[in-house]
């Protein structure tokens, strides 16, 4: 006996087809789709090195202990100090900060004298440093030059490579108000500064006029002589660096500047970007420090929706401007094989309900409800692309995909589901009821109903349970839905 569930759709279908003067041949046939407005176009995406050199050119975010700050102040969080070419009001951006990184122990022969101070004769002047990735200072014990209490300062100041050891006179907070009694500043910094910095002479008046002016002197410059290897932020794995060398590559999203080299600080700038509407989601970032002639100036994340490597990390800087320090990170896609790439062909056309990466599953007496093809023209990017929806048009009922293998994902961490979806194949009228449901665990997360639609991303926000298995439910032939690029990224 046939069961309903096997005659209805093929009325359905019959009845949909008839009303069309048009016959509608389906994908496993290799029907034409409606023509797509909106696959990936990757013209034009390069990165802007333009741009980011034309603001390295105005920014400014050199810094060192004011003549009032008060000693032994947290490091801040880490700033933006532009994005995509706008300056910020540097500070106002929350961000997680180099604090959680794990502090390594040094010993005074670890750092090595960078620059000299003038000497102690009282006439000799000098000037403390003005330099990028200031964190904070303290005041060591004056008795004598105390260069081993303020490098070991430096051990406990998180990011801490760099210190500027100098005495303050006439700052009547250091005599008379703080209670450490001494002018001899400790500063840190999580970059390397040279004598070419040495730019505050003081020069202010602390004590009430007609009082003295603030004077500098005997300031000295040591550095941690292995500079900190930055911890590779969680949810992704470092794909190259090191090197001189920034990426030009294509993908690009955009760029901002961050007021030191904190790589924690682009992964969540990476992860918090808008995504691309025809790129998708932020899967990899490239950091690297500006020098301009000779001076550490900025710290650039650049955001990209394609990841990169180093085959073209090949910018080496331009004019004045010299790339270091550049490393990419790469997004980890909990996902095996989300663009269906891997799906073995020897032709141009191949479909199939599973291979070795996903699993295609028919309802009840379906008929290749759910399918992986290697198709081009079917696809938005490459040449995989997983289907919902009677392949052959037998039946409107709907399959699911899912990955062969639970994801190696951990429990209590949030991720995002990242897609892209298009349900055009059959033109506006048969389109009109698709859907898809995003299944986690077996449960459904959220029902998308787009009806005709072109190519577009879509997220879903979900917490993990550890070996998650996710599935995408939905199609109803001839209301076909295509699935291109599925990700699951830690937040
Ligand atoms: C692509 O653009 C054409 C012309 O504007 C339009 O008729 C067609 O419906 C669009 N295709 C999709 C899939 O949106
Ligand atoms: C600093 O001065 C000392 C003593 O004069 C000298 O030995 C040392 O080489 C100098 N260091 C630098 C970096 O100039
Ligand atoms: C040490 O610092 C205190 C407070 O600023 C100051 O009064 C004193 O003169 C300093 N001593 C030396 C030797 O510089
Ligand atoms: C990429 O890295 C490899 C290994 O470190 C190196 O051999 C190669 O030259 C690098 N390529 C570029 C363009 O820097
Ligand atoms: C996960 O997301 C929820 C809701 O958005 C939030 O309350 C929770 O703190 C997040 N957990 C983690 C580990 O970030």
């Amino acid at each position: 006996m046939l069961s309903i569930s096997n005659i209805l759709p093929s009325i359905v279908l019959a009845l949909t087809v008839s009303a069309q003067v048009t016959l509608i041949v389906p994908p496993a046939l290799q029907g034409q789709s409606n023509p797509s407005n909106n696959t990936l176009d990757l013209t034009g995406t390069e990165t802007d090195a333009t741009s980011i050199a034309q603001t390295v050119d105005i920014v400014d975010q050199k810094a060192g202990p004011t003549v009032d700050a008060p000693p032994n102040q947290p490091v801040p969080e880490t700033a933006i100090t532009a994005v995509d070419g706008q300056l910020t009001s540097a500070g106002t951006s929350k961000r997680r900060s180099l604090a959680s990184r794990s502090l390594k122990k040094r010993s005074p022969s670890d750092y090595e004298q960078i620059f000299n101070g003038t000497g102690t004769d009282p006439s000799a002047r000098d000037a403390s440093i003005e330099g990028t990735a200031y964190l904070t200072y303290t005041v060591v014990p004056n008795s004598t030059y105390n260069v081993d209490a303020c490098l070991s300062f430096c051990d406990t100041v998180p990011g801490c490579v760099f210190v500027n050891l100098f005495y303050e006179f006439n700052n009547k907070l250091l005599d008379r108000v703080f209670s450490q009694q001494s002018n001899l500043k400790c500063a840190a910094y999580a970059d390397i500064h040279t004598a070419a910095e040495k730019t505050n002479f003081g020069g202010q008046q602390s004590y009430p006029a007609p009082g003295p002016l603030t004077f500098i002197q005997q300031s000295s410059g040591f550095a941690a002589k292995a500079l900190v290897e930055p911890t590779t932020p969680d949810g992704y794995s470092l794909v190259f660096g090191p090197t001189g060398g920034a990426n030009n590559a294509p993908g690009y999203m955009g760029f901002v500047f961050i007021d030191k080299y904190d790589v924690e600080a682009c992964a969540q700038t990476c992860n918090t970007r808008q995504a691309d509407p025809n790129g998708g989601a932020c899967e990899y970032f490239n950091i690297w420090r500006a020098v301009v002639s000779g001076i550490p100036t900025t710290y650039t994340c650049a955001l990209y929706f394609i990841p990169a490597d180093n085959s073209t990390a090949v910018n080496f800087g331009q004019g004045d401007l010299v790339v270091t320090f550049s490393r990419g990170y790469k997004r980890t896609n909990f996902v095996v094989d989300g663009g269906f790439e891997g799906f073995p062909c020897f032709s141009s056309f191949c479909f199939a309900a599973s291979y070795s990466k996903w699993i295609g599953t028919s309802a009840r007496g379906g008929v290749l409800d759910a399918t992986i093809f290697h198709f081009a023209p079917y696809a938005h990017a490459g040449n995989g692309v997983g289907l919902l929806g009677s392949a052959d048009g037998t039946d409107s009922l709907p399959g699911t995909l899912t990955p062969a293998h639970p994801l190696t994902t951990v429990a209590g961490k949030n991720y995002t589901i990242n897609l892209f979806s298009s349900s055009v194949f059959s033109g506006h009228q048969e389109e009109a009821g698709s859907f898809f449901k995003i299944v986690w665990n077996g449960q459904t997360i959220q029902t998308v109903r787009p009806g005709f639609s072109d190519w577009t991303f879509y997220s879903f926000a979900v917490t993990g349970m550890g070996n998650d298995v996710l599935a995408i439910h939905g199609g109803a032939a001839p209301a076909w839905s295509f699935f291109d690029d599925i990700a699951v990224f830690e937040m």
